[in-house]
């Protein structure tokens, strides 16, 4: 499952809520992704009823990740703050960075003739046949829609991630960037990030025992 924090196509609900409620619902091992980014949040996530995390944000920061390493760097500098949340950019409601180039490409819903143009632009550029695209454009506008708000997207994506260009370019992502501070290696993460959950748990359970003989 995944929180309203998460990069691009999340859930309504944030993860402090989403966690317990589908973990109280199922009976299968949840795993919590939106906003994990740290050895803090794999201990909340499992205090939460969460068999582990999936960190989509923090690990696009990472010397392996193919993100652009230009757009690694932007990552870092972002605070929490800095992400939309909108229906806009591909049809769906989702989490971009907040720039310039993003505000600029999701201002407004795409309007009736620039859903038709970009939808014809996108089914040539997929090799589909144009009749029944133009068709749908009155039998079922929402599903062209998603192609022209699609065909419209690819390219600022490809242009943030592939190329790292912020200007043009339009990067998906979550809330956790805030708490995104290097670019390590996976394996540096993943052992940062256990370390970090085990050494918050024997401080919470140190403490508990002080309180307790106090
Ligand atoms: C760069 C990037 C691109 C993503 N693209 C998609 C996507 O196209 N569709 C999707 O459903 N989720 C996408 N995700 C979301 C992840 O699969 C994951 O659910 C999410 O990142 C978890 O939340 P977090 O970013 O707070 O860790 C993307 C995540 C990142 C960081």
């Amino acid at each position: 499952m995944t929180g309203h924090e998460a990069a691009a196509h999340g859930e309504e609900v944030t993860s402090l809520v989403l966690v317990p409620a589908v973990a109280r619902a199922v009976e299968i091992p949840v795993v919590a992704a939106g906003g994990f980014a740290d050895g803090a949040g794999l201990l909340a996530a499992l205090s939460l009823g969460a068999s582990g995390v999936a960190m989509g944000t923090r690990f696009a920061a990472t010397r392996e990740s193919g993100l652009h390493a230009a757009m690694k760097d932007v990552i870092v500098g972002k605070t929490a703050e800095e992400t939309i949340y909108t229906k806009n950019f591909d049809g769906m409601w989702a989490r971009l960075m907040r720039t310039p180039a993003s505000l600029q490409a999701t201002r407004r819903p795409m309007s009736f003739i620039e859903t038709a143009v970009r939808a014809t632009l996108a089914a040539r550029k997929m090799g589909m046949p144009l009749r029944p695209v133009l068709q749908r454009l009155f039998t079922n506008l929402d599903q062209v829609r998603l192609l022209s708000y699609f065909g419209a997207a690819i390219p600022k994506v490809e242009a943030a991630t592939l190329r790292g260009d912020v200007e043009r370019g339009v990067q998906f992502i979550g809330q956790a960037q805030g708490l995104v501070e290097d670019v390590p290696s996976a394996a540096e993460l993943v052992t940062r990030v256990v370390r970090e959950a085990e050494a918050r748990l024997s401080g919470l359970n140190q403490a508990q025992t002080e309180g307790r003989t106090s």
